[in-house]
C-alpha cells in the first residue's frame, strides 16, 4: 500500500528531489500546487527547526494528512554563517539566485577560507500528537565561480561538492540525491516511517 504525503512547499524544485528520493519507497509526494494552494509562509528569525514547523502548522490548517515540511539553508563560515536561515530571504532580497550569488562571490574575494554547508530540517506533522524532526547536513566549499550546470537551483551552482570535484548543479539528479543534506534528513524520516511500521520498503 502507498503512504501519501504533503510536502509544505511551493518549490518545484524541491518537490521533484523529494518525490524522485520517497517513490521507491512507496510514498507519494503531493506539492502545495497539487492541491491547488498557494500558501506565502512567513518564516521567523529563529532556527530551522522552528521554521519548518510554522510551515508544517500553517498547511495542517488545510489536510489531516501527513505533512512533511522543510526549512533549509546555506550557512558560510567565513561570512559569520550567513545566509543560513535567511537564505530564502537573501535570494528575494537580493533579486534572484543569480544576484544573491554574485553578492556572496563579492563578500568572499580574497578570503581563503571557502568552507560552506547546507542545511534541512524536516518537520513531519499529523502522524504521532507531537511535530518530530529529522535534520541532515552536507558539507562543502563555495567555488570560485558560478557553475551554470544542467540540474539545480537556488545556491547549487555555487556550492562546491569537494569529493566530486563539482558543484551542486553540475551534479546529475541521481547523484544529488544520494548526498544532499535533503536527502540525509529524508534517510531519517525513511527510517522512523519503517521503523513504525508505516512503510515497508
Ligand atoms: P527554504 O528552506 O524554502 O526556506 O529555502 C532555503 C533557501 O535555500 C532557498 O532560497 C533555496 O533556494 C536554498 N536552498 C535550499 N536547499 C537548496 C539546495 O539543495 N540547493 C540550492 N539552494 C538550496
Amino acid at each position: 500500500m502507498n503512504y501519501e504525503i504533503i510536502l509544505a512547499t511551493n518549490n518545484k524544485g524541491k518537490v521533484k528531489e523529494v518525490r524522485d528520493v520517497l517513490a521507491p519507497h512507496g510514498i507519494i509526494v503531493y506539492g502545495l500546487s497539487d492541491l491547488n494552494l498557494d500558501i506565502d509562509f512567513i518564516e521567523g528569525d529563529g532556527s530551522y527547526l522552528e521554521n519548518a514547523a510554522i510551515k508544517a502548522k500553517e498547511v495542517s490548517k488545510y489536510t489531516s494528512y501527513p505533512i512533511l515540511a522543510d526549512d533549509s539553508g546555506l550557512e558560510i563560515e567565513a561570512l559569520d554563517n550567513r545566509p543560513g536561515v535567511h537564505s530564502s530571504r537573501y535570494m528575494k532580497e537580493c533579486g534572484s539566485n543569480i544576484k544573491a550569488m554574485e553578492q556572496i562571490l563579492s563578500d568572499l574575494e580574497g578570503s581563503k577560507n571557502r568552507k560552506a554547508k547546507f542545511i534541512c530540517t524536516m518537520c513531519l506533522y499529523n502522524v504521532e500528537d507531537k511535530p518530530l524532526y529529522f535534520t541532515g547536513e552536507i558539507e562543502g566549499e563555495i567555488a570560485g565561480e558560478i557553475h551554470n550546470g544542467e540540474n539545480g537551483f537556488g545556491y547549487d551552482p555555487i556550492f562546491l561538492v569537494k569529493e566530486k570535484g563539482m558543484t551542486f548543479s553540475e551534479l546529475s539528479e541521481e547523484e544529488k540525491n544520494k548526498i544532499s543534506h535533503r536527502a540525509r534528513a529524508l534517510t531519517k524520516v525513511l527510517t522512523y516511517l519503517r521503523i513504525n511500521g508505516l512503510i515497508s520498503k
